[in-house]
C-alpha cells in the first residue's frame, strides 16, 4: 500500500447528517518510536501492547453545511467545550483532507471523554486520535455505501473492496497523521508500526497486528500505571521527536531499535521473560537517555520515577519476580508483569510504590482487544 491507495475516487456525497461513536484504547510501546521524518514517517519501527482500561470514547456528529470553505467543528471534553483542542484537530484535518475529501462538506461536533483522569500525564493522543480516525472512517464508509455513483460505469467506480481490513488499515493510516503512536491503538494484542524486514506486512504508513506466535506467558500481561506526576509535560513528544534531527546518537539509536525489534520476535515466541525484561527496560531508559542528550537537553523523569525503578529492581532481585518497568515520554511508570504474579505484585505496589505516586493514584490495566464501535 502507498499513500495514494488511501485517496478515494470522487464520490457523489448525498449523506445529510449522522453520528458515530467509537471507543479506542491507549497503548504502551515495548520498542519505542522516538524520531520521525516528514509526514509522520517514523525513523524506526516500534511495537506496543494495546491496553484495555485506558480508553477514549468519541462521538462524532456531522451535518451538511451550505459552503465548502474551511473546516467547521467544535470539541467537547466531558461535556465542556474545549477550544484549546481545536488547533491540533485543525492540523489533523489539514493533513488528512486529501484522504477524506468530505471534511469540508460538514459541520462536526466532537464529544470525547477518557476513562483515565484528565491530565493524569497519560497520553490521550493515541486513544483520542485513533477514536477520531475511526469515526471519520465510519462516515466515509457510509458515504461510499450510499453513493449513487456506485451504479456508474466501472471506470468511475472505486474497485477497492471496502472491507474490514481496509477500514482498519486506513483508520490506522489516518490516526498516524494525528499522532504517530495512535496508529498502534486500533487492534488488540501486539501491534507493530514501521517497516521491518523480519516482520511481514509491516509498514511506515500504518500499524499492523503482530503476525507471529506469542507465548502464553504474555497472555493477559498486566500493566499497572503509577501516576507519578500529573502536571503538563515541559516538553511535548512532538518537540522531543524533532530533537532527534541532528542528535549525536540518532543513527545508533535507530539501528538499536531495529535490532531490538528483531530480537523481540524470538522472545515473544519463547516466552523468555528475563530477556523480555532486559530489552523493555533498556528501551525505556534509552528513550530517556535520548532526551537527556538532545540539544537542548531535558529530563521528564522525576525523583519518584527513579525511586520506583530502584524499588522494582530490589523487589525483583529479592523475590525472583518477572516484574519490569517501562516509561513513555513522561514521569509515570508502567509496571509490567505476568498475570500469574498479579496478587503478589499488587501487594508490592500497594506496600512500597504507591507512596511515590501523586495522590496515591495508579491504574490497573491489561493487554486489550483494540477499538470498538459503540
Ligand atoms: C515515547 O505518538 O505522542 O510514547 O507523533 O508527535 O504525536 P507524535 O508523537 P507521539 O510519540 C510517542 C512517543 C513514545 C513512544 C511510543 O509510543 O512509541
Amino acid at each position: 500500500m502507498t499513500e495514494k491507495d488511501f485517496i478515494p475516487k470522487p464520490y457523489s456525497n448525498s449523506l445529510e447528517s449522522g453520528s458515530f461513536t467509537w471507543s479506542s484504547p491507549s497503548n504502551i510501546a515495548l520498542v519505542k518510536y522516538w524520531g520521525k521524518k516528514e509526514h509522520q514517517i517514523p525513523e524506526n519501527p516500534s511495537i506496543s501492547f494495546t491496553l484495555d482500561n485506558c480508553k477514549t470514547t468519541t462521538n462524532l456528529t456531522f451535518s451538511k453545511k451550505s459552503n465548502h470553505d474551511g473546516f467547521s467543528f467544535e470539541v467537547f471534553l466531558d461535556g465542556e467545550q474545549k477550544d484549546d483542542f481545536k488547533p491540533k484537530i485543525e492540523t489533523f484535518f489539514k493533513r488528512v483532507e486529501v484522504y477524506l475529501p468530505f471534511l469540508k462538506d460538514y459541520h462536526f461536533t466532537l464529544e470525547t471523554s477518557n476513562t483515565f483522569p484528565h491530565s493524569s500525564g497519560i497520553a490521550s493522543s493515541a486513544s483520542g486520535m485513533s477514536a477520531l480516525a475511526l469515526c471519520l472512517m465510519s462516515i466515509e464508509k457510509s458515504i461510499i455505501e450510499s453513493d449513487v455513483t456506485l451504479n456508474a460505469p466501472d471506470s468511475y467506480r472505486d474497485e477497492r473492496p471496502f472491507n474490514n481490513d481496509y477500514f482498519i488499515q486506513k483508520a490506522s493510516f489516518l490516526a498516524r497523521l494525528g499522532s504517530g503512536s495512535a496508529c498502534r491503538s486500533l487492534e488488540g494484542g501486539l501491534v507493530v508500526w514501521g517497516k521491518h524486514d523480519n516482520i511481514e506486512g509491516s509498514s511506515d504508513l500504518y500499524g499492523v497486528k503482530y503476525p507471529y506466535e506469542v507465548h502464553q506467558n504474555f497472555k493477559n500481561y498486566q500493566d499497572t500505571i503509577l501516576l507519578v506526576d500529573k502536571g503538563e509535560k515541559q516538553v511535548s513528544s512532538t518537540v522531543g521527536h524533532n530533537l532527534m534531527h541532528g542528535h549525536p546518537f540518532a543513527q545508533q539509536r535507530f539501528e538499536q531499535a531495529n535490532k531490538n525489534l528483531s530480537d523481540i520476535i524470538s522472545i515473544l515466541k519463547s516466552g523468555h521473560l528475563d530477556k523480555f525484561i532486559a530489552l523493555v527496560e533498556s528501551e525505556a531508559l534509552t528513550l530517556h537517555a535520548m532526551m537527556m542528550t538532545s540539544q537542548p537537553y531535558f529530563i521528564l523523569m522525576k525523583p519518584n520515577t527513579l525511586e520506583i525503578i530502584n524499588k522494582i529492581w530490589s523487589y525483583r532481585k529479592a523475590s525472583g519476580s518477572k516484574i519490569c518497568f517501562t516509561l513513555d515520554a513522561g514521569a509515570n511508570v508502567h509496571v509490567l508483569y505476568p498475570e500469574s504474579e498479579a496478587p503478589q505484585v499488587l501487594e508490592f505496589i500497594q506496600n512500597e510504590l504507591v507512596a511515590f505516586c501523586q495522590n496515591a493514584q495508579y491504574i490497573c490495566d491489561v493487554i486489550g482487544l483494540g477499538a470498538s464501535k459503540l
